[in-house]
């Protein structure tokens, strides 16, 4: 496995395997790996000879200081886990390599770029969409692997794909949950014990959605779903929702195919999302 730290050396690794027209894969990260990120790697070896992660902590999606400068860097845990999981090049570019200058540009990403994670993290979108379109310029992927996990990031994705008419494919892997049933997150580390208890309540109540979909109507089930979340001490509910998977607006027709219920909640003092397809 190859540690590469600028997009000249990436490239030359790159150029021959490109040459020999080998596929390239793109697994993005900001570190902090977990189960979560190495299900990626592993579906990106199905897709493709040669798997690129890529490990930076974008700057431009935080929305708070403070959540940028406590993010998790276990540089060297995370190296290791990449080696393991068979990975073939890291790329961990300084902050100063992916943003030279001062940026401000902003892309189209359609009305669905202000709900949900849109509304609570303002322009956290356009953060995102920004740095992937970099690494998509500096890897030139034929296939990009995202986790579900972030269903309104996938989503955002494939509008900028889209917008610039990108010739990569975009894959969505399912969510890799701890057993209890906590999706894996990188913000994990931050919950104390009771919060590890208590944050169990937001895979719960999708559960509890997921189970009662076809026998209840959306109105009901939400009610029941906040309710959950909203009496478990130390949660505080920013939204529960039952929502089509395109424009992520709420769905009340429950025959749809296509529909999602999302949630996110502040656990003690980390924020946590969720999500699970119903139909
Ligand atoms: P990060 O939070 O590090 O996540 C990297 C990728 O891992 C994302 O596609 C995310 O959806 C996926 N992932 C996280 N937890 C997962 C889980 N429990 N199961 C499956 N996949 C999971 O998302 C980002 O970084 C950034 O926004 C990024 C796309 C790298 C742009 O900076």
């Amino acid at each position: 496995m190859k540690v590469v730290h600028t997009i000249a050396a990436l490239r030359s690794l790159l150029d021959p395997i490109k040459l020999a027209q080998q596929k390239i894969a793109l697994v993005p990260t900001m570190g902090a790996l977990h189960k979560g990120h190495v299900s990626l790697i592993e579906a990106a070896q199905q897709h493709a000879e040669i798997v690129v992660c890529s490990i930076f902590v974008n700057p431009t999606q935080f929305t708070d200081p403070k959540d940028l400068e406590k993010y998790p860097r276990p540089l060297e845990h995370d190296i290791e886990m990449l080696r393991a999981s068979g990975c073939d090049i890291v790329f961990m570019p300084a902050v100063k390599e992916m943003y030279p200058r001062e940026e401000s540009w902003h892309i189209d990403l359609g009305a669905a770029e202000f709900l949900l994670e849109g509304e609570f993290r303002k322009g956290h979108y356009q953060g995102v969409t920004q740095i992937v379109k970099k690494l998509f310029d500096a890897v030139e992927p034929d296939v990009a692997l995202f986790g579900q996990k972030d269903f309104q990031q996938v989503l955002m994705i494939r509008n900028m794909v889209s917008y610039f008419n990108i010739p990569v494919q975009i894959i969505s892997c399912p969510i890799i949950r701890e057993e209890d049933g906590l999706a894996m997150s990188s913000r994990n580390i931050h919950l104390t014990m009771k919060d590890r208890e208590n944050a169990l309540v937001l895979n719960q109540a999708l559960i509890y959605v997921k189970d009662h979909f076809a026998s209840q109507g959306v109105d009901t089930l939400l009610g029941h779903a906040k309710l959950m979340i909203e009496e478990t001490p130390g949660v505080t509910l920013d939204y529960f929702t039952i929502a089509n998977g395109e424009t992520l607006l709420p769905e009340t027709d429950q025959k749809k195919s296509n529909v999602i219920a999302l949630v996110a909640a502040k656990v003690g003092q980390t924020r946590l999302i969720d999500n699970m397809i119903l139909s």
